[in-house]
């Protein structure tokens, strides 16, 4: 069946990014020159995608302005020539069909998920989180529909971390199917070190049946006082078995302040206007380190 809606949750508070992550929402901290819930959204659409929800809160505003027409801007850049950058942001206003609900209290991302039940009916859908960029040749929510045709099953995007991050992240109870696809028997959110299936950790991209909600709607809260997602995937997988993809991108946490530094110089040494410069200085920089 092919996917064609997808939810972004964007309604954290970013609390590890702050103070940058006050005014401006996290998602919208930029790497080179467009902001990382861009990328994300060109991301669902270059997979087919056609409807994206963006759950919100306050203060977010500013998303659903980056996604709209500015009809001042587009007026003055008409009248001063500037016909490319015209047509690049009549591009962002039309790359999809975009709707936005809002999640009043910072729950978790399993609540925030559960917003978008009625959005999202009977059909099964992508998640990808709106602070986990993932740039490659191939989309992976992609990379993850493409999994969820062939074996039928709700299905993640996965990594190798280190046990300085498994504590942090979720750990999956794993098996090889391919070379790069692992069937999912169990899982568990912030793992201690003694408590992990493998190093295994679902990094920002599901794809879930809608069956999801119901499971949401009887989870009992979890680590830290949230609704976990994870909590509720982990029902999936024990009881019909998930798939993980370990998909072929790079990701940058956009949620914590190395990752932001790492997209914008790995972006910026492939970023057509800004390489040959960042190259050349990253060079002379290194000599004085
Ligand atoms: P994080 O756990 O990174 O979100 O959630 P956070 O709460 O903003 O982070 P810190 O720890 O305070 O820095 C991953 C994704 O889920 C969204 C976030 O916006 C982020 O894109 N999220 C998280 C929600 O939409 N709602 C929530 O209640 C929690």
């Amino acid at each position: 069946m092919k996917i064609k809606k997808a939810i972004i949750p964007a309604a954290g508070l970013g609390t590890r990014v702050l103070p940058a992550s006050k005014a401006v929402p996290k998602e919208m901290l930029t790497i080179v020159d467009k902001p990382a819930i861009q990328y994300i959204v060109e991301e669902a659409v270059k997979a087919g995608i056609t409807d994206i929800l963006i759950i919100t809160n306050r203060g977010k505003s500013v998303i659903e302005d980056h996604f709209d027409h500015s009809v001042e801007l587009e007026n003055t850049l008409k009248s001063r020539g500037k016909t490319d950058i015209l047509n690049e942001m009549n591009r962002v206003a039309n790359l999809a069909n975009i709707y936005y609900i809002r999640q009043k209290e910072t729950k978790g991302l399993g609540d925030a998920v559960l917003r978008a039940k009625e959005f999202v009916g009977n059909e099964p859908f992508a998640v990808l989180y709106g602070d986990d960029v993932i740039v490659g040749e191939v989309p992976a929510i992609k990379e993850l529909c493409d999994a969820y045709d062939k074996y039928g099953k709700s299905v993640v995007g996965i990594k190798e971390v280190s046990d300085e991050l498994i504590v942090k992240y979720s750990s999956m109870k794993i098996e090889p199917l391919s070379s790069n696809t692992y069937s999912i028997t169990d899982m568990i959110e912030k793992p201690s070190l003694e408590a992990k299936f493998s190093n295994y950790s679902i990094l920002g991209r599901c794809v879930l049946s809608s069956k999801i909600f119901e499971i949401l709607e009887h989870t009992p809260l979890g680590v830290g006082g949230e609704l976990q997602l994870t909590d509720a995937m982990k029902e999936i997988a024990v009881t019909e078995g998930m798939v993980g993809v370990d998909f072929s991108g790079t990701r940058y946490d956009m949620g914590n302040k190395f990752g932001i530094l790492k997209a914008n110089i790995e972006v910026g040494l492939t970023h057509p206007e800004t390489k040959d410069e960042l190259r050349d200085y990253i060079k002379e920089l290194a000599k004085t380190l």
